[in-house]
């Protein structure tokens, strides 16, 4: 099949396109490297020995967006291109807006144009806001409590109302959770852009010295061990989810949602325990206090994924803490080094 990828050049559109390719897909991608290196790309050719096209362009460019779906004629567009820091959409919340629900209608405006229809979007677990009940399952109702969760939720709304206005056309949307880790060779990674704001980049910078300590947000939550629970998902997991959404959009019409996690909950320190095991070094932290807006706990429902799409993550968390140390101490710098 021949794949658009908006967003590829991104942590999770880097691991998908490997993914893709290994799989025998056809990939073009869109990116104006907002958050990543065009290094990445050059990496990705490396682990997989194939070549394919790249176009340094902005999503919300609806008319260069639809020369180049004109030029590619994809079959089907995976949707990563967005804007995904939690604090900065709250003081940023045009420029939020603007990029995750005005670029998705701007994407769906080339596909519509040359006639492309098939679309797997990157939303977030953060759509369900403070959970109900848990497992979140995919029925759990929506209340995003941000900035960034509404955007998300807003474009699902497009997508799903796009997919009923237009006829044959299939959208899926993938709720992904805490993605985590990195490819096993170790060329591709997660790399943020000045001070972490999630957990396991922040530890894994500790573990190469780049930061001194890890600050813990809270030890008083309702949980195992007073700390934030999440279900962090191996990102070359979170890739083959994308190729089991793509094969099944292919055999059917109208819109589809599903939660893409492993059922299963981890702590701050039990996260933190489990990156000292891999890289063998005593990680120290702090406790600070909770940061605003953190919920104590949530993790996925995954029976309809398994069920519907034939997937299930297969990594554990050791597997991810040695993929990531493998990943941060052969690129101490990330793609900057
Ligand atoms: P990322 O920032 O590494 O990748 C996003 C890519 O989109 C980057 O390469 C960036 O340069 C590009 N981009 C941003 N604005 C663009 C624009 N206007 N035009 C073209 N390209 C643009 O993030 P990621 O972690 O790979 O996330 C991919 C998607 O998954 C995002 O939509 C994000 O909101 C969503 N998501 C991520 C997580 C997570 O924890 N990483 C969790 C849930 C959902
Ligand atoms: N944490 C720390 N110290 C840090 C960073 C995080 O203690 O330096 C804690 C947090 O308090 C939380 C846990 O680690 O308990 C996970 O925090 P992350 O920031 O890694 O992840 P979140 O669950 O807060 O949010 C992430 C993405 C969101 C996405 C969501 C989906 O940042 O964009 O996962 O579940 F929507």
């Amino acid at each position: 099949m021949r794949v658009l990828l908006t967003g590829g050049a991104g942590y999770i559109g880097s691991h998908t396109a490997v993914e893709l390719l290994a799989d025998g897909h056809e990939i073009c991608i869109v990116d104006n490297h907002a958050n990543s290196s065009s290094r990445a790309l050059v990496r990705v050719e490396q682990i997989t020995g194939r070549r394919f096209a790249t176009h340094v362009a902005d999503v919300r460019d609806t008319i260069r967006l639809q020369a180049i779906f004109r030029d590619f004629e994809p079959d089907a567009v995976i949707h990563f291109a967005g804007l995904k820091a939690v604090g900065e959409g709250e003081t940023q919340p045009l420029a939020y807006y603007d990029t995750n629900v005005g670029g998705t209608g701007s994407v769906l405006t080339a596909m519509d144009a040359t006639g492309c229809r098939r679309i797997i979007f990157s939303s977030s677990a953060t759509v369900y806001g403070n959970p109900v009940y848990l497992p979140l399952n995919e029925a759990h109702p929506c209340a995003p409590t941000n900035v960034y969760g509404r955007t998300k939720w807003m474009a699902e709304q497009l997508l799903t109302d796009w997919c009923r206005a237009t006829p044959d056309t299939a959208t899926v949307l993938l709720r992904y959770f805490n993605p985590v880790g990195a490819h096993a060779s170790g060329l591709i990674g997660e790399d943020p852009r000045g001070v972490p704001n999630n957990l396991l980049p922040y530890i894994a910078q500790v573990a190469v010295g780049r930061r001194e300590k890890l600050g813990i947000f809270g030890d008083d939550y309702p949980t195992r061990d007073g700390t934030g629970e999440r279900d962090y998902l191996h990102v070359v997991d979170l890739a083959r989810a994308h190729v089991a959404a793509l094969n099944h959009a292919t055999g059917q019409t109208g819109s589809s949602v599903f939660n893409v996690g492993t059922g299963k909950g981890t702590t701050v320190h039990e996260m933190r325990a489990a990156f000292a095991r891999a890289c063998g070094l005593d990680l120290p932290f702090e406790i600070l206090p909770r940061r605003p807006g953190d919920l104590p706990s949530y993790y996925a429902d995954v029976v309809r994924a398994r069920a519907v799409l034939g997937w299930q993550a297969r990594y554990d968390l050791d597997t991810i803490c040695a993929s990531a140390w493998n990943w941060q101490s052969r690129n101490r710098d990330g793609y900057g080094g």
